[in-house]
């Protein structure tokens, strides 16, 4: 018998399912707001409407009018009040909060009304921004709603290295402005490297004269091959002039730059220009060109260079690099050697502290903190040093319980050289691919800390070496979307993290990212995933949030190209399947000849019920728990597990001692009410293995995130038989192992559906 739903369930649930596609279909703000609510109707900005703005706040609406202006071709007006009446289109008022970055919005049909101090304002306008429609409409509609919004951390970073590859100063405003508009406020600007210098230096002219040319060096065969740059390098540097330009620009937009030096490894182009830098040996032979010579002429350097960089950058902070110095090689020079000895230091990482707090001293003396990566806790850290954590987070933790500031940015998460799907399909990059999801689900504040030491997190930040990046069409394409997942876990509050509802808020925002041509790496078409299933055929609609978006696809063939045949989307598959199939699929859209290129392969597999009763079993699936240095699990067959027990979720992670792993294998029965097609997938980011009848249905080991898998199954009703293994982590423990739903229905909740 068909179950019918009573009238007033079918009214209550229609009436949710509206009010919760009007909310998605309007507010796609990122970073998402502390409070947001939807109001009535909506304002019309018109063509001519006025700014009111008070003296404090006349900079921000300039910049309202000229993103109006170059976005839309309006042609709005700013007038200053001392009190902003009431009836002005859009009002931006200057007022105290003693929160930084604070701002209240008010969006009603006849007004917009933004209040806050100082950056707060700014992000008000951001707000707004997003909220306008990115077709060049001659009137603008933004919907009404109420927001009061502040950020969760003070720093909001992402970091462009310009010595791998030179980016002009266009390219440069153009990396501030899309930070800015997601209210990230710290720009780390990765200006001295091996591979080139890049800001002027009155003192020492042959930094730039020399040092910013490596690549002409290169090809002249006076620097070592540059082959581990994609491009042979890209020569450059920005004068002072320059500098003062772009952070004047980033001073609009509340963005802080954060120079960086880089000291004492990582100075190749410094040595090459200036070769007292580097290393000699007791012979007067240069061993080493990428370090810098502890001697008095370095320190004299060093310290009148960052004398100039000082005075050019407002920052309290000045990053000193720190990072991968190639320390051993102080052993063989001289002057470290007669350093060692006169400063009683007994180790080259107690060189390394030295020079540390040797320059830490000096900015001190200027009013200036020191960054470092966190190499620099090696051999003793600095007193006031604030870490950047990038080789993990235990760096970062340990500064932190050190009671230092810490800046999170740690590998794998925060690194965007990575691919950002499959590597075989992705332009080369560094390292196993992060995913945008993997980023979001980054939490800069480690359980490992107290809730005093998590005081001590500044915040997080992304980063890009830029080695594999020719260009800023490339550096857009890295960068973006991974960085819009920064902006709302440093922004937004913890609890307002929403995965799902993050995926679809970004591709939101590609409407803005052609306005601005700005070329973010497109979506992934969603449901082109490794399929096992039991059906006779395969069908699949290729849908893409993008309007206009076309599709060249494959079933058993080779990747398409440009060259192949495009169709619209949707598109509808439906094929008989008898053994597998292999879907490859190119996707293209109206921005910059972008493509994204996806596989999936599709299996038939045939699953049994098993012989037992429902009515036998109980809830909840087995498990046990292996503790053990073994990453093979088909040598665990003979171990007697360290614990056992019965769970409707994942077993909750026990701690193990260094070098140990928590191997867990689960066992139990699906238990099926009703025939229909089902949907089973996994929640975590390294599959668990996990077996139907048998049958391999979730494969262990990948990224669950880049390489999507999932089995569509027909079952009757009945209990099928399961089994599989996981390691239970830090990275899965908030994750979800098994989940079921029907298919394109419901999620179905464990408790019913788990037996043993
Ligand atoms: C770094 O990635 N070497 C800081």
């Amino acid at each position: 018998m068909k179950k019918t739903l009573s009238l007033k369930r079918i009214i209550l649930f229609a009436s949710l399912l509206v009010s919760v596609t009007t909310l998605k279909a309007q507010f796609h703000i990122i970073p998402q707001p502390v409070s947001l609510k939807a109001g009535k109707g909506s304002f019309i900005l018109a063509k001519n409407a006025v700014i009111g703005v008070n003296k404090e706040t006349e900079p921000i609406g300039k910049y309202l009018q000229d993103y109006l202006n170059q976005n839309y071709g309006f042609q709005t007006t700013v007038k200053v009040f001392e009190k902003i009446p009431a009836n002005t289109a859009i009002r931006l008022n200057n007022a105290w909060s003693n929160a930084e970055g604070a701002y209240t919005m008010h969006v009603s049909a006849a007004s917009v009304s933004i209040s806050g101090s100082g950056a707060g304002v700014f992000y008000g306008v951001q707000t707004l921004i997003q909220l306008l429609p990115t077709d060049k409409s001659p009137t603008l509609k933004v919907i009404a709603c109420s927001i009061a919004d502040q950020p969760r951390f003070g720093w909001r970073g992402l970091s462009l290295d310009v010595s791998r590859h030179f980016f002009t100063v266009d390219e440069v405003k153009k990396y501030i402005d899309v930070m800015a508009h997601y209210k990230l406020n710290t720009f780390h600007w990765h200006l001295t490297d091996d591979e080139g210098w890049r800001i002027q230096i009155d003192k020492y002219p042959r930094l730039t004269e020399v040092g910013s040319k490596i690549s002409y060096y290169a090809k002249r065969g006076e620097f070592r091959k540059l082959d581990n740059l994609i491009d042979d390098g890209r020569d450059g540097f920005y004068t002072k002039d320059e500098i003062r330009d772009v952070i004047k620009y980033a001073q609009d937009r509340f963005v802080t730059i954060l120079p960086e030096i880089e000291m004492p490894g990582h100075s190749e182009a410094a040595i090459f220009a200036y070769p007292q830098l580097g290393c000699q040996d007791s012979t007067g032979a240069k061993h080493r060109v990428r370090m810098l010579d502890p001697s008095e002429y370095t320190f004299k350097f060093m310290e009148d260079v960052l004398t100039e960089v000082i005075a050019l950058f407002p920052n309290q902070y000045i990053h000193i690099g720190g990072d991968e110095a190639e320390m051993v090689d102080w052993l063989k020079s001289p002057t470290a050697v007669a350093l060692m000895k006169r400063e009683h230091l007994k180790s080259e990482k107690e060189v390394q502290s030295y020079f540390i707090k040797r320059i830490e001293k000096f900015l001190l003396s200027k009013n200036k903190r020191l960054v470092g990566w966190d190499e620099i806790l090696q051999g003793g850290l600095a007193e006031s040093a604030t870490v950047m954590s990038w080789q993990g987070e235990a760096g970062g933790i340990a500064a932190a319980k050190m009671h230092h500031h810490v800046v999170m940015t740690p590998l794998p998460y925060m690194y965007f050289d990575a691919p950002q799907a499959n590597e075989d399909l992705e332009p080369i990059g560094w390292n196993p691919p992060v995913t945008w999801q993997m980023v979001y689900n980054y939490e800069p504040q480690s359980k490992e800390l107290t809730n005093a030491e998590a005081e001590y997190i500044l915040g997080a930040q992304g980063n890009i070496w830029n080695e594999k990046v020719p260009n800023a069409q490339h550096l857009q394409y890295m960068v973006y979307p991974r960085a819009l997942a920064v902006a709302e876990l440093t922004w937004s509050p913890k609890n307002e993290k929403d995965l799902e509802r993050f995926g679809w808020k970004m591709k939101n925002q590609y409407g803005l990212f052609k306005l601005w041509n700005f070329n973010a790496r497109l979506p992934d078409i969603d449901g082109v995933d490794d399929v096992i299933t039991n059906k006779s055929r395969f069908k699949l609609t290729l849908n893409y949030p993008l309007q206009g978006a076309k599709v060249r696809y494959a079933l058993n063939g080779k990747m398409p190209d440009n060259n192949s045949p495009s169709a619209p989307f949707p598109v509808n598959i439906n094929v008989p399947l008898n053994d597998s199939i292999g879907l490859r699929t190119f996707t293209t859209w109206t921005l910059n000849d972008q493509h994204i290129r996806q596989t999936a392969s599709i299996k038939r597999v045939s699953i049994k019920p098993a012989h037992e009763k429902a009515a036998m079993l109980k809830p909840g699936m087995a498990y046990e728990v292996f503790k053990t240095g073994e990453r093979d699990i088909a040598k665990l067959q003979d171990e007697k597990p360290a614990e056992t027990g019965e769970t409707n979720l994942i077993v909750p992670v026990k701690p193990v001692s260094e070098g140990l792993i928590n191997w867990v294998k689960i066992k139990g029965f699906i238990k099926i009410d009703k025939e229909a097609d089902y949907e089973l997938t996994t929640g975590f980011e390294v599959s668990p293995a996990l077996f139907l009848d048998e049958v391999e249905v979730i494969k262990s080991g990948l990224n669950t995130y880049v390489e999507p898998q999932k089995a569509l199954l027909h079952l009757k009703k009945g209990v099928y038989a399961f089994s599989g293994h996981y390691i239970a982590d830090k990275a899965n423990e908030n994750q979800t192992l098994i989940e079921l739903k029907i298919a394109g229905g419901e999620k179905l909740y464990p408790k019913f559906y788990l037996m043993h």
